[in-house]
């Protein structure tokens, strides 16, 4: 089976090509657009996905070294996401799916991040899965294929946009993750210690706090202070960061006595986030699966793996699929 996958859900326009013999293309188009605004800007993003959402589809045939033709399933993001991203993704593969009579299967965005997993690996069932992105921070418990149970979540903020809001009154530019973690990796953690909320509590997550203290550390500095020890100040953000969400992994394991664990997500980029969840993994003896970069933050290929178990499920849609905004 030759499938096509298609991602808008925010801010990259993606397209891949999943044959027998393993992913042919990955092609990412990213909007620079949103920088000067600090965010994404939801109505620019569309336009953008629209512009570029051709040439990228194409280019990711063209690199598989398929046609059209050649495509017997396409597989598209249908949520959670921008209404507008959506709308621009969905419909482009519905046209393509109507007008060359290839079976259509819409993935969920969160989902997909999970099953991101799967395109090198194969992580046995059942196992928790760390979904850290820049909308979402969730411990997951993946039964079998699409059976979930959500164990915990953020009451406010999500782990991404933390390092992005955080970032933002560092004076880094957005989005401020990855750059955050470059910094961070020749900084002292222990440069000053920020907030780790709700650690003796369950398994949800909190950041707000986490931000509002940083906002207030700042206020109080002299001029020079923040660019002087930005590397510190990144390297103590972030610890208090994953230090949250490595505890909470290890309790959902405990409780749940899964053996095997998986990041998904764009903040799974985070090399902090990966040392310490190996360390977890090898101290409570789990098998754990990371993706590798360039399948953690949005791509298509996470549309096409995920695409691919669905329907070895049989679980196609008509052309009525839409998108939701809050999948
Ligand atoms: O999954 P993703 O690409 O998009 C969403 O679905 O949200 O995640 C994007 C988020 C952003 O907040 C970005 O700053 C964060 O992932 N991110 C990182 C790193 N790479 C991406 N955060 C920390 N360290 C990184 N290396
Ligand atoms: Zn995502």
């Amino acid at each position: 089976m030759n499938i096509l996958a298609i991602e808008s859900s925010c801010d990259d326009t993606s397209a891949a090509v999943l044959t027998e013999r393993g992913m042919q293309s990955n092609v990412i188009a990213s909007q620079a657009i949103h920088v000067k605004f600090g965010g994404v800007v939801p109505e620019l993003a569309s336009r953008a996905h629209q512009t570029t959402i051709s040439q990228t589809v194409q280019q990711a045939l063209n690199e598989a070294e398929l046609s059209i033709n050649e495509i017997d399933l396409i597989a598209v993001t249908q949520g959670p996401g921008l209404m507008g991203s959506l709308l621009v993704g969905l419909c482009f593969a519905k046209g393509m799916a109507l007008a060359n009579d290839i079976p259509i299967i819409g993935v969920n965005h969160m989902d997909a991040h999970i099953y991101a997993n799967f395109i090198d690996a194969k992580p046995e069932f059942p196992f928790i899965s760390l979904t850290v992105s820049g909308g979402h921070t969730q411990l997951v418990h993946v039964k079998t294929p699409f059976e979930h149970e959500i164990l915990g979540k953020t009451r406010d903020d999500a782990a991404g946009e933390a390092f992005d809001k955080i970032g933002k009154v560092f004076g880094l530019e957005y989005p401020a993750g990855p750059t955050m973690d470059k910094l961070a990796q020749s900084g002292n953690t222990k440069f000053h210690k920020f907030p780790q909320a709700l650690l003796r509590e369950g398994l949800d997550f909190s950041f707000s706090g986490l931000k509002t203290s940083a906002l207030y550390f700042v206020q109080d500095q002299e001029e020079g202070f923040i660019e002087e020890n930005l590397n510190d100040l990144c390297a103590s953000v972030s610890e208090a960061i994953t230090e949250v969400l490595v505890k909470k992994l290890k309790r959902a394991v405990e409780q749940t006595g899964v053996k095997t664990i998986a990041l998904a997500g764009g903040v799974s980029a985070n090399s902090m986030l990966r040392a310490k969840t190996e360390k977890l993994a090898e101290k409570m003896g789990v098998s754990l699966h990371i993706p590798k970069i360039t399948y953690c933050t949005d791509n298509a290929a996470m549309i096409a793996i995920t695409g691919k178990m669905k329907a070895e499920l049989g679980e196609f849609d008509g052309m009525e699929i839409r998108p939701f905004a809050s999948l």
